[in-house]
């Protein structure tokens, strides 16, 4: 059991690559609070983990310290923390609505700046955690009509880095993973030819499984990873290579 015992909470984690991740986690020993906006998903996915659901906005800065609140509340302490949630609303720059650029900004950049400030001062404390961030390969190279998701997912790189050098010295590790083409709902919505054009793109001649990405966060949660802090690991079958 590589987190046998270990609190983590899981953003976005009755999605795709969260509800994997949440029973990969759960399958190694943690206790795993699944938080989501999506609170019938949330509760189902919590149902089958040792842990428990909460309906959160990571937008909303009250019910990210309500959440905060009540894991401290039932367990004394968070591990790990995994800021997976994340939307997309694609248009061309010219196209962009000011509406979509800033509920993708809210979401996938000031989500993960709310749910790691409210869970820092608690893992300080304990002088012990990990905090994994989720990027994309398109945060490194850009992505034809995702000017606010590309941004974003750059942004938590920079996050991530900045982090890892000011909470190394306090304990706790933080890096990200930056997934390529993963089938998730979020990418069942696209085209088949879309689809079939990205396969070709990657030298694995394939798309990333959910179970992919969370084999990836649970190097990185589990003390496997001890010595790694603001890495950015791609996980995209040579996408980017
Ligand atoms: P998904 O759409 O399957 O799951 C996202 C989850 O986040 C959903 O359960 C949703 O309810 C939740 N969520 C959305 N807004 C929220 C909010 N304001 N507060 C709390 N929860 C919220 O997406 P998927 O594919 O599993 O993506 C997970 C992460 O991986 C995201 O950060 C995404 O940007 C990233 N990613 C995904 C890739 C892919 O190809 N699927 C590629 C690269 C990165």
């Amino acid at each position: 059991m590589k987190l046998e015992g270990k609190v983590v909470i899981i953003t976005g984690g009755a999605g795709g690559i969260g509800k994997e991740t949440s029973l990969l986690f759960a399958s190694e020993g943690a206790h795993v609070v699944v938080a989501d906006y999506n609170k019938e998903l949330a509760e189902a996915t919590a149902s089958e983990v040792d842990g428990f659901g909460v309906e959160v906005d990571v937008t909303k800065r009250a019910q990210v310290n309500r959440m905060v609140e009540d894991v401290i509340a039932r367990y004394g302490r968070i591990d790990i923390l995994l800021n997976n949630a994340g939307i997309t609303m694609d248009s061309t720059l010219v196209k962009m609505s000011q509406e979509q650029w800033d509920n993708v900004i809210a979401i996938n950049q000031t989500g993960v700046f709310h749910c790691t400030q409210a869970v820092v001062p608690h893992m300080i404390e304990a002088g012990f955690g990990r905090i994994i961030n989720t990027s994309s390969i398109v945060g490194r190279m850009g992505n034809f009509g995702q000017t606010n998701y590309a941004a974003t997912k750059a942004a938590v790189i920079a996050m991530t880095q900045t982090w890892a050098k000011e909470l190394g010295r306090k304990g706790i590790n933080v890096n990200a993973v930056a997934p390529g083409f993963i089938m998730t709902p979020m990418t069942e919505k696209m085209p088949e030819q879309v689809l079939q054009g990205m396969k070709e793109k990657v030298s694995l001649q394939r798309l990333g499984t959910p179970r992919d990405i969370a084999n990836t966060f649970l190097f990185l949660a589990s003390n496997d990873s001890s010595y790694i802090n603001g890495a950015v690991i791609p996980v995209d079958g040579g996408l980017s290579i």
